[in-house]
């Protein structure tokens, strides 16, 4: 599979099959994390494999609105290790850090038939002592993988004329 293709068939999936993935295809997932840029190629991150399905329930109910987080059979978790650095461009890096690192992870996951869906709508505090961690860091990103239980959904994006200009800014 190319990367336009990936990009293409990737949308959010928000059930799960109930079936491991094996430890190989986890393994070529992390690595498409690993591989990704950082700013200053500082890599300050960490990320949390959550597999344990008691660990994967209480995190999705606990630390998220959403129930079916827990039915994937992994949960990665990032974890910001410098949530204070802040580029010259006065653009906190963290967030674009792990952006990047997980978008990598979405399309290779989509390349071996798994599903992702990023979740920002969770819940700091909660996430942070169920996954113990300290807290000076920062969650950045909770993200199901697995086996999707349903069709494709379809993209709605607004059109190129929309999204883009030339030479300079214009509404
Ligand atoms: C930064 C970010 C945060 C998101 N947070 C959530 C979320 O909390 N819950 C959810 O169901 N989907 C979440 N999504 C998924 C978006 O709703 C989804 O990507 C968007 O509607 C486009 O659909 P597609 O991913 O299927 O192409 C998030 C996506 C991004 C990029």
């Amino acid at each position: 599979m190319d990367v336009m293709e990936a990009i293409e068939k990737r949308t959010s999936v928000r059930a799960y099959q109930d079936k491991p993935i094996p430890e190989e295809t986890l393994k070529k997932i992390l690595k498409a994390a690993r591989l990704a840029p950082s700013a200053r190629n500082a890599q300050p991150y960490k990320y949390i494999v959550v597999k344990d399905a008691r660990m994967r329930e209480k995190l999705a109910n606990e630390a998220t609105p959403y129930h079916f987080i827990g039915e994937a059979p992994v949960i990665l978790v990032a974890v910001a290790l410098q949530p204070d650095y802040v580029m010259r461009c006065e653009v906190p890096a963290y967030a674009v850090d792990v952006g990047i690192a997980f978008d990598h992870v979405t399309l290779v996951a989509v390349e071996e038939g798994l599903g992702t869906c990023w979740i920002g709508a969770f819940y700091q505090k909660p996430a942070k002592q169920i996954l113990n961690i300290p807290e000076k860091y920062k969650v950045v990103a909770i993200l199901p993988v697995g086996y999707p239980a349903d069709g494709a959904g379809k993209k709605s994006r607004k059109s190129l004329n929309e999204l883009v200009c030339y030479d300079t800014f214009t509404e």
